[in-house]
């Protein structure tokens, strides 16, 4: 359902890689509500070629960038703003990799070069984009970034390994960035802080399973899904939430404010 609240606006989209992916819901619902919209992805990602699919469905270009990449992500938003004819209007940020959780290394021996890769593609990245947009004045006044994070960021859960500090780094540059951007050109920086989804990057998590049901328990409302947090992303992006900025907001079923659900001790 349309309320085209995003009538006319332009938005640059990371991180569809298939049809599970949160950028995809995203993208989806925003070109619902009116939105035109560029997709990217890192090059390998093309390699599985589904998000041409989409692309072309939604009427999406893909302008392929490398996120660690600043030549790719200047490329990406000078190439984006010439199809557009115009300032961007929102970005989302949707990106996340764990190069030690993916060689399946312990959090008491993690390999610091693995770590390095995983900062810069998960964190850095989210200061290089907003950095990129910041020195190209690409964004225009009222526009809203947006990041997809983790409540791992706060709390401990062990097997999310490095990509714990990965969260509290891009939450931190939501914040730091918020307030340039916030003050020269009113946009607005927040971070959502999602439920456990089943996609590509959530199943690389040991156990995601058992947790994803656990978490769905412990939540009065249950797991947000990919879809919800596309609508929400949808509010995000609206001329809705113009004066929200530099939150880190829990879309999570309730999650984060739970101590102990009894549906969990199955009582
Ligand atoms: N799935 C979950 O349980 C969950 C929960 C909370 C937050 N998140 C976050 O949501 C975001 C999206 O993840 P998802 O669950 O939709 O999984 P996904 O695997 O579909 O998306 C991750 C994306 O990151 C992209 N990517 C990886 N390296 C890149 C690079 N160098 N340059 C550009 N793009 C790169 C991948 O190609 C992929 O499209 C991530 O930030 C993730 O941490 C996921």
């Amino acid at each position: 359902m349309s309320n085209n609240l995003l009538q006319g606006k332009n938005g640059v989209i990371f991180g569809a890689l298939d049809e599970q992916s949160i950028a995809w819901k995203v993208a989806e619902r925003c070109h619902e509500e009116g939105a035109n919209i560029v997709l990217t992805n890192a090059p390998v990602a093309m390699r599985f070629g589904a998000i041409n699919g989409l692309s072309e469905k939604i009427g999406a270009p893909v302008i392929m960038a490398d996120a660690t990449s600043t030549e790719d992500v200047e490329n990406l938003f000078s190439s984006a703003t010439a199809h557009f004819g115009g300032k961007i209007d929102f970005v989302l940020h949707s990106i996340g990799m764990s190069m030690n959780i993916r060689k399946k290394k312990e959090y008491t021996d993690l390999n610091y070069e693995f770590m390095k890769t995983t900062l810069d593609i998960s964190a850095i990245s989210f200061h290089r984009v907003m950095q990129t947009l910041w020195k190209q004045d690409a964004m225009n006044d009222w526009g809203s970034i947006a990041a997809l994070t983790y409540i791992a960021a706060q709390r401990v859960f062990p097997d999310y390994s490095e990509m714990a500090e990965s969260k509290a780094l891009l939450e931190s540059f939501a914040r730091s960035f918020g307030y340039h951007f916030g003050t020269r050109n009113k946009v607005r920086v927040n971070t959502v802080s999602q439920s456990p989804t089943m996609t590509t990057a959530g199943s690389g998590v040991k156990g995601f399973t058992e947790f994803f049901n656990y978490a769905d328990k412990m939540s009065p409302l249950g797991n947000a899904s990919a879809e919800a947090c596309a609508d929400y992303c949808v509010f995000l992006f609206s001329d809705l939430s113009k004066m929200v900025t530099m939150q880190n907001l829990y879309h999570d079923g309730g999650f984060s404010n739970m101590g102990m659900n009894p549906a969990v001790l199955g009582l």
